[in-house]
């Protein structure tokens, strides 16, 4: 089994954090075959076996995975990030929770993300998205229109995606971004239901950074039309 990285090249965030500890690495790479999704299973996916079918896209440490799919475990979760250190949090969490409906992309979502079937996902989440603020890092924003045609492929008719932003650069990206598509509707529509988030999604780290630094989180939810 090939585990990281596997796209080197053309992917711009943090691959690898603190060293991570020896006996974490192998037991990583003990299980990682239980829980790691191969890039030939991803097609055979079938539409119905779970009650709905979730991606969360860059969990980062995971811990809004963990909690969804507790509280849900009819569902399918599927958890996308190529951070080392994060997959390993995610991997212990599964193993000390016994956790059977998450499945981990440990990589890139571009390399995965035209193999799921089309009308999937019931939702898709990305939370708190690298605001690469800098122009000339515009490029290196993981939310493109081409990307966002992707997106739309594989939500479910009225599926949605929901995006949050501490960072006011991501936040008016966002909304350039989805306001010229006709193929998302902007729900919730309007400033004052931007900041709130929904029940189900937890206080991710970065979102808990952002609220102790009293910085506003918007959150933006978009259905497929
Ligand atoms: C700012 S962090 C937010 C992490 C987490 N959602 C949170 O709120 O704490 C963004 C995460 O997205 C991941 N990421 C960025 N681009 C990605 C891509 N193309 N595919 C998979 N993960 C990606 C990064 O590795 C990073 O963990």
């Amino acid at each position: 089994m090939q585990l990281f990285p596997r796209n080197e090249k053309n992917f711009y965030g943090r691959r690898k954090g603190r060293k991570v500890s020896s006996t974490i690495s192998k037991l990583v790479e003990d299980y990682s075959y239980k829980f790691y999704l191969q890039e030939d299973q991803i097609c055979k996916l079938k539409l119905h076996e779970n009650e709905k079918n979730i991606l969360e896209i860059g969990f980062g440490n995971g811990e809004n995975l963990v909690n969804m799919s507790l509280n849900k475990p009819n569902d399918l979760f599927i958890g996308c990030d190529a951070y080392y250190n994060g997959c390993t949090k995610l991997v212990r969490q599964i193993l000390n929770k016994n956790i059977k409906n998450i499945k981990i992309w440990p990589d890139d979502i571009h390399l995965i993300i035209k193999k799921f079937k089309k009308n999937f996902f019931d939702f898709i989440l990305i939370i708190q998205p690298d605001p690469w603020p800098k122009k000339k890092h515009k490029k290196r924003r993981l939310i493109q229109q081409k990307f966002l045609d992707d997106l739309n492929q594989i939500l479910k008719f009225k599926g949605e995606l929901i995006i949050s932003t501490d960072h006011k650069v991501m936040k008016s990206w966002v909304l350039e971004q989805l306001h010229v598509r006709e193929d998302f509707l902007w729900i919730k529509n309007g400033y004052y239901y931007q900041n709130k988030q929904p029940e189900w999604i937890i206080n991710t780290k970065y979102t808990k950074k952002a609220l102790q630094n009293n910085r506003v989180v918007n959150w933006f939810f978009f259905k497929k039309n």
